[in-house]
Formats: structure tokens, C-alpha cells, sequence
């Protein structure tokens, strides 16, 4: 794997920039190095350097939206870091990055609050809720691996939409698309991964899977608020392993971009 066998996918967002942003979206790497308990197959670690070598040839902003890492590891931390390090980044965290080897505490929120700190150790940023301006927008990260929005992210949010700047919302997991949804189904993914699935979704999920996705009221009030914000333009996210470009059910523009793992990224230019 080199940056020429890299499967580079494309996307123009309009938010009324007056200098165009250029800027690679990368997600779900899932850094896989072997280690105990973790007898792997494929690191993915080719995957990462393609990636990274083709943002310094491009000159492009990096966007990770989540699972650097397949597993919790010091080593797949420190290497995704050290790739991370030799580009002008944000990142977030995913789902994989709170699980441990062997697949221990997988989309488990008590053992995920129990290995955060860990992983936020690794990072200067609040992995909960962050926010940086880049080229005139701010991009908004908020930590929803466990298809939940805190009630104090959405104030941090309001007060982020309070400073004038146009918003692009960095989640790891996608807010619901039913059109996506459908894309999905018909391949045969019935639980789309997605945030705050409509009632009649429910049938289709199993109890399990609709109990830990079916959001909360805070979970769905965030959403609305999102949908209803004119400061927030548009939405980057990962998690599906899919790409898509559309609208998301709460009325906003969302990019989901295929995993690193898969051999994606995707070449954004916001104006
Ligand atoms: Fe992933």
C-alpha cells in the first residue's frame, strides 16, 4: 500500500468561505499492531503512512474521525500519533480506540469510561468536546461513540455557535440517514450504525441493538438542536465503513467517508 493505491473519494461543501479550505477527511483506520492478548492479521500501518504521505503531497488539513486504533494499546496509540504528528490535524476518538485487545469492552459504556482517561492521556485536547478554527471555520469535535450526546455537550455547542464562525461538526458516529439507511439495508446491514434511528426502525432492530442506539432525550434533543442551528453547515463522520454524501435526517449536510483500513480517504474542499 502506497499513497497511489489509495482510493480517493471527493467532496465540495459551500459555507461561504471567502478562501477555499482543502483538507483531507480520514477515518477508521483501526491501527491493528501485533501485541499480547492480539495475534493480528493486517496492522494497517501502510494504510496510515499512504494516507498521511498523500495529505503532505497535497498540502492538505488532516480530519481522523475516529478509530485510529483497532484496539486500546500504548503501541497503536503511539503509532497513530507519531503519523498524525507530521501533519496540521484534528482528530477525534471512536469506538475501537476505548476497546481492548481481544475485543474486551467492545461499545461498552462502563468499560469505555473506565479506559478514557487512559486515552485521553494520550492526547493535549478534551476528547469529549473540542473545538479549533481552521481557515475561518470551526470544526467542532464531540465525543458520541456510545450513541449518546451529554446535555453539557450541547451547551458547549450552543456557546461554540455563539462566536459568529460557520460550524462543521466532526462526530465518529453519523447522525440518521434514512436514505443511507436504506443504501445499507439493501446490501443487507440492518442496524444501521447511526445516531437516534426513527421509531419505526425499531421493528427492524433487535431489542439489543435499539436499546444502544435509540438515543435519549438529551441524545435526541442535541440532534434537533443541530438540525435547527444555521451556524452549523455541514457534518463529517466515519464509523459506517460506507461512504455516503447527503442530508441526514435532522436536515443537514453529512459526509461519511469509507475507513483508512479499507484503503479510503477522501479529498474535501470547503468554500
Ligand atoms: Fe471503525
Amino acid at each position: 500500500m502506497t499513497a497511489a493505491d489509495l482510493k480517493v473519494l471527493t467532496a465540495a461543501a459551500e459555507i461561504g468561505l471567502p478562501e477555499p479550505l482543502r483538507l483531507l477527511h480520514m477515518t477508521d483506520t483501526h491501527v491493528n499492531l501485533p501485541g499480547p492478548g492480539n495475534p493480528t492479521e493486517e496492522a494497517y500501518t501502510e494504510h496510515f503512512a499512504a494516507a498521511i504521505e498523500y495529505a503532505k503531497a497535497h498540502g492538505l488539513f488532516v480530519i481522523h474521525t475516529g478509530d485510529l486504533t483497532v484496539y486500546n494499546t500504548p503501541e497503536n496509540f503511539a503509532f497513530a500519533k507519531k503519523m498524525l504528528s507530521e501533519v496540521d490535524h484534528i482528530t477525534l476518538i471512536g469506538n475501537h480506540d476505548l476497546t481492548l485487545p481481544g475485543k474486551i469492552g467492545h461499545n461498552d459504556p462502563v468499560m469505555g469510561a473506565q479506559v478514557f482517561p487512559v486515552v485521553q492521556s494520550y492526547f493535549d485536547h478534551d476528547l469529549t468536546f473540542s473545538s479549533r478554527i481552521v481557515g475561518g471555520v470551526n470544526f467542532v469535535s464531540i465525543n458520541n461513540i456510545h450513541y449518546r450526546f451529554k446535555p453539557e455537550q450541547m451547551e458547549r455547542l450552543k456557546a461554540e455557535a455563539s462566536r459568529g464562525y460557520p460550524i462543521i461538526l466532526l462526530l465518529h458516529i453519523p447522525l440518521f440517514d434514512s436514505e443511507e439507511a436504506a443504501i445499507m439495508a439493501a446490501k443487507g446491514r440492518k442496524f444501521p450504525h447511526m445516531l437516534t434511528p426513527p421509531e419505526k426502525y425499531r421493528t427492524i432492530y433487535e431489542e439489543r441493538n435499539w436499546a444502544r442506539q435509540c438515543g435519549d432525550e438529551a441524545t435526541y434533543d442535541t440532534v434537533r438542536y443541530i438540525g435547527s442551528e444555521p451556524a452549523i453547515r455541514a457534518i463529517f463522520a466515519g464509523h459506517l465503513h460506507e461512504r455516503h454524501d447527503g442530508i441526514c435526517d435532522c436536515g443537514k449536510r453529512q459526509i461519511i467517508t469509507n475507513g483508512v483500513f479499507q484503503g479510503y480517504v477522501r479529498e474535501i474542499t470547503v468554500y
